[in-house]
């Protein structure tokens, strides 16, 4: 814990922050026992960044740098730096688009977390929800994990499943998984905050 008392969160995303909002929501609601101290995108006009402002919530643009798929090596401190200045306890990847790597993940060893819109380990990588449609699946769902170096591969902390209807377009299948993905990760961020959770090896364990 910092020296605030409080657990602080620092939301990382690249698109319109629904998960965000929930996120901030249950904070505002006490469902969260924290929080999010900032917000920063790699998207200069990112809803995300519009919508952490309406909470109150300090909202940044940081340049990636020269990559299209990782931040380079002095955004990537620049990220880092800004989140330590936050004294941020817990990395909340919302929709953030780029991947992280050696230094920050060490900076924050087990302390970083994604929300992925599939069933993990099925369908990692980008689209999740459009791999399942074209795979036939009859469930889906959406999966909260701690962030190591793979992509989408980290311990799974919580998931919840989804079904397939037979009439669903990409569209409507992912606003499905995004309402269950509004639910599941701000109980996942919650349990988190409160100590709850417990890793071992590949399995999380949570005390209920
Ligand atoms: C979510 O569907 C999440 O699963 C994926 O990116 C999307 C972000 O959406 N990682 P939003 O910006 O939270 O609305």
């Amino acid at each position: 814990m910092n020296r605030t008392g409080r657990y602080r969160l620092g939301v990382l995303g690249s698109g319109k922050g629904s998960n965000m909002t929930a996120i901030a929501e249950a904070c505002a609601a006490g469902k969260i026992p924290g929080e999010i101290a900032v917000v920063i995108s790699d998207v200069a006009d990112a809803g995300i960044l519009q919508n952490a402002r309406k909470f109150g919530v300090a909202a940044e643009f940081i340049a990636p740098g020269k990559y299209r798929t990782k931040l380079d090596e002095d955004s990537e401190r620049t990220y880092l730096e800004r989140l330590r200045a936050e004294e941020v306890d817990l990395v909340v990847l919302a929709g953030f688009m780029r991947i992280l790597k050696g230094e920050f993940l060490r900076a924050f060893a087990n302390r970083v977390v994604n929300i992925h819109p599939s069933l993990l380990p099925a369908f990692p990588g980008l689209e999740a929800w459009k791999q399942a449609l074209d795979h036939g699946v009859k469930v889906t769902g959406c999966t909260v994990h701690f962030v190591d170096q793979g992509v989408d591969n980290g311990p799974i902390i919580a998931q919840e499943a989804v079904p397939v209807l037979e009439d669903d377009t990409p569209e409507t299948l992912h606003a499905r998984i995004q309402v269950a993905e509004r639910q599941l990760y701000p109980t996942a961020i919650g349990a988190l905050a409160e100590g709850r959770i417990t890793v071992k090896g590949r399995r999380v364990l949570w005390k209920r």
